[in-house]
């Protein structure tokens, strides 16, 4: 099929070339021109782990283009997958003026009829407007627009691989041609026709995924549903490591009990600095919104978005209890981007982490594998090391934000050396406390049991 995409973040970009991957003729395109110059140089302006090798090798086999042409863009798709930003507004609500703008240039530019396809996450409800939308704008043109909503479920770090192995397809649709435009573009994902595309081998065994058709109305409710489930199952994980920490358990192993249990499953239990990126924080918030508009009691997911904001509070607590004066105190933080695999900082708990500290008048100095240049832009004055090492420096303590593998192999004994004071704040649950501590490490983890012996005695005289 001829589809087009608009909008080349994270979604747009892993969409247009995993369609490309399973055959289809793709053009991409975004209205920030700068992004599509660095695409049509071979670069990508995101690192996305296996996304650099499915652009290069589509874009050679021509099935992938990129263009600043908007009009061009438009016009080449039978179908149009919307893929740009719905940010939060200051009320919480999802801003959604880029989808409205979208309407409004696809409205303009088609010279046939085309169905469009929501991808980005929206309210329920968008779907209709959107139609009307197209219709108000192309009033008189003779064009005729379906809508479809398509939502993603892929997480930054593994979003090729989640795209291209899904757990399911979710397809709101409201006409039956409709449904078999989108069967058409899925087929080749529903019949697991596609050798692993991924160099390394990485992929997982094939196995074909349900294509559910449901109502717009139904799809772009599920995908609010499942990321709001998802923040309050990480935000109960952490309300189960706050009792562990204050009432002497340990909280890994309890998690690890519980996702035994195959009605709770394993995923989304990691304790730690809480759920940060563009996506869960911002659509908890919208379907926070999105619910009290509705008249329905909101207070669970409330709730976890309450859990969520206090996690860097009771961090910071831990790390004054251990310090006592953050002021000069200077402090390595291992981890910038707000998960591990991915160079996004949007929302991520280190952001909000050092700028804090930095209001304490902390010291800082910060290694992240993907992550730095973008920090750079919001903190220019912190150091930033150039080695994971150099983080250790005349410390007086280590904060483990983002759990990136390299991390848990550094040489660990060269660090206690380096730093000032040997203690580590273990945001992440990453690292063995006992084996840090046999080697001469303070060690305080998150949900364990908090260890006395870590409370700063203030040096008299
Ligand atoms: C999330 C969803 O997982 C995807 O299914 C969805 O498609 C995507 O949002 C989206 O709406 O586009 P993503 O934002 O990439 O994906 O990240 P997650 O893997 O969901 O992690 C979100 C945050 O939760 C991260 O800060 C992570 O560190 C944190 N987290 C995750 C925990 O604190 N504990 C956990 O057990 C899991």
């Amino acid at each position: 099929m001829r589809i087009s995409i608009l909008g080349c973040g994270y979604v747009g970009l892993v969409t247009g070339a995993c369609l490309a991957e399973i055959g289809h003729q793709v053009v991409c395109t975004d209205n920030d021109e700068s992004k599509i110059k660095t695409l049509n140089q071979g670069a990508l302006p995101i690192y996305e782990p296996n996304l650099d090798e499915i652009v290069a090798r589509n874009r050679k086999a021509e099935r992938l283009t990129f263009t600043a042409d908007l009009g061009d863009a438009v016009r080449f798709g039978d179908a149009i997958f919307i893929c740009v930003g719905t940010p939060p507004l200051q009320d919480g609500d999802a801003d959604l003026s880029s989808i409205d703008s979208s309407a409004r240039l696809i409205a303009a530019e088609a010279r046939s009829s085309k169905l469009v396809i929501e991808k980005s996450t929206v309210p329920m409800q968008t779907g209709q407007k959107l139609k009307r939308a197209l219709e108000i704008y192309a009033r008189n043109s003779g064009i005729s627009f379906s809508v479809a909503s398509n939502p993603e479920f892929l997480r930054e770090g593994t979003a090729v691989l989640d795209f291209l192995h899904p757990d399911r397809i979710v397809i709101g649709v409201g006409d039956e041609r409709t449904e078999a435009q989108l069967r058409e573009v899925y087929r080749p994902l529903v019949e697991q026709n596609i050798a692993c595309p991924i160099h390394n081998g990485n992929c997982p065994p094939k196995v074909a995924p349900r294509l559910l058709v449901t109502s717009i109305n139904s799809a772009e409710l599920i995908k609010h549903a499942c990321n709001s489930f998802l923040a309050v199952k990480i935000s109960y994980a952490n309300l189960i490591a706050d009792i562990c920490e204050n009432m002497g358990a340990d909280v890994d192993e309890v998690v690890e009990a519980m996702g035994l249990d195959a009605r709770i499953g394993p995923q989304f239990l990691r304790p730690g600095l809480g759920f940060g990126g563009f996506c869960l924080p911002k659509d908890v918030q919208a379907f926070i919104r999105l619910g009290e508009k509705a008249g329905v009691d909101v207070a669970l997911l409330k709730d976890a978005e309450r859990i969520n904001k206090k996690r860097i509070d009771s961090f910071l607590a831990k790390a004054r209890h251990a310090l006592w004066i953050l002021k000069d105190k200077r402090i390595g933080i291992l981890g910038l981007a707000f998960k591990p695999e991915t160079d996004d900082i949007r929302f991520a708990p280190a952001i909000e982490l050092i700028r804090r500290l930095l209001q304490e008048q902390a010291q800082i100095q910060v290694y992240d594998p993907q992550a730095m240049e973008k920090t750079k832009a919001l903190y220019p004055s912190i150091r930033y090391c150039t080695d994971p090492h150099e983080v250790a420096d005349s410390a007086e303590a280590l904060m483990i934000v983002t759990e990136w593998e390299v991390f848990k192999t550094l040489d660990w004994q060269r660090i206690e050396r380096a730093m000032l004071r040997p203690l580590i704040l273990d945001g992440r649950n990453l690292l063995r406390g006992k084996e840090l501590a046999a080697l001469g490490f303070e060690y305080q983890g998150i949900g364990k049991p908090i260890d006395e012996s870590l409370a700063h005695i203030p040096v008299s005289g």
